[in-house]
């Protein structure tokens, strides 16, 4: 089975110091353009405007962004360099689950590092920062393990938005999925939600998956209703901002919709996620930050002014599918079939087997 060469979207470079370095997704599909981070403040302006988008990506962004942050520390400034990094990066966007469970996981291993000369506290911060880098990989390859059997040869899969390498380190989840089935054969078509405002869909989602070689088609978000009611595709796969424990799933705006249509046309909905995207301390969906980006999105294309002037303009970037909606969540541990709080429960609770071995 040949493996798909996919983009690597984000690493550190050097060693202490080093540099973060990432594809720049603004300028996708135009130019491949890599944007070097020198600060922790340069990694918030990456997040911030998008450069690096995508749960899983901004969560390796956070981590990487806060050794920026301390790289340069004394014994005297390190700690308090660490929690205002850790502060101040997470203050970058809101919904993605991941970006605080990275940083989180930063800030638990310099306490498990207190004591120590500063010197091998950075150096155990930096071993924190590139295991999420390269974890984030293996989960990624996992994910497409575990969803590849849910798609059938011949498949035409509709996404939105983009979870592909692009969204994560490399390979992707929901895309992930699709790359694995098609590594194992399987003959998949895609077609691509174009995902207004940003065009994540047909800048990026396109891009990658005609780069590998995979056909794909892309379609105006209000095309999505009809592609189904002409039975153009078999299965919706999307990825995940954040999921609450009882299976609420926050993904780009336009995901909700798309569940809706699926139950309504009898076509699975599939979410790809890491279990790093999941927020256990949330009840349910309604509790999850929504960010509402700038209305210049909408009302102002590259060209300039679209709508007319003073027109106001309501831009949430994420909405929430309700688990009743979704067939399956995959993880990197398995697929949860039809989602709720109980299986999402015992999920976790399973013997520690976070990353199958790769194959
Ligand atoms: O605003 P974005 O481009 O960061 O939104 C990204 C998404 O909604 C993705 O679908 C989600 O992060 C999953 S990525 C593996």
């Amino acid at each position: 089975m040949g493996r798909l060469v996919t983009i690597r979207t984000i690493d550190w470079e050097g060693s202490i110091p080093g540099r973060v370095r990432l594809v720049d997704q603004t300028a996708l599909p135009g130019e491949f353009r890599i944007l070097t981070c020198e600060s922790s403040e340069d990694v918030w302006k990456a997040i911030r405007r998008l450069s690096v988008r995508g749960a899983p990506a901004i969560g390796v962004a956070g981590a990487l962004g806060t050794m920026l942050a301390i790289q340069g520390a004394d014994e005297e400034e390190l700690w308090e360099r660490l929690d205002d990094a850790v502060e101040y990066l997470a203050t970058a966007r809101p919904t993605a689950a991941d970006l605080f469970w990275a940083l989180d996981r930063m800030r638990k291993a310099g306490e498990s590092l207190r004591g120590q000369p500063a010197g091998e506290v950075k150096e155990g911060l930096l071993r924190e920062a590139l295991s999420i880098l390269n974890e984030d990989r293996a989960r990624c390859h996992a994910i497409g393990r575990h969803g590849s059997r849910l798609l059938n040869d011949g498949d035409t899969v509709l996404t939105h938005c983009n979870a592909g390498a692009f969204a994560a380190t490399e390979y992707g989840t929901a895309l992930g999925v699709i790359f694995r089935a098609v590594e194992e054969g399987k003959r998949i078509k895609v077609i691509a939600g174009e995902t207004r405002p940003l065009l994540q869909g047909t800048r990026i989602t396109a891009f990658e998956l005609k780069q590998a070689g995979i056909p794909v088609t892309i379609i105006c978000d209000s095309a999505a209703g009809g592609v189904l009611q002409r039975k153009m595709a078999q299965a919706i796969l999307v990825g995940a901002d954040r999921i609450a424990s009882n299976g609420d799933v926050a993904n780009k705006i336009g995901t909700y919709t798309l569940s809706v249509l699926a139950r309504e046309h009898g076509v699975p909905f599939y979410v790809a996620a890491p279990t790093s995207t999941f927020d256990l301390s949330l009840a349910n969906g309604a509790k999850i930050p929504i960010e509402e980006r700038p209305p210049e999105e909408i009302t102002h294309g590259t060209e300039g002014r679209l709508a007319p002037e003073g027109v106001s303009a309501f831009n949430p970037a994420f909405d929430v599918t309700p688990a009743g909606n979704i067939s399956a969540i995959i993880t990197e541990r398995g697929v949860i079939e039809r989602p709720d709080r109980e299986r999402i429960r015992s999920h976790f609770a399973e013997a520690a087997n976070p990353v199958p071995p790769s194959s």
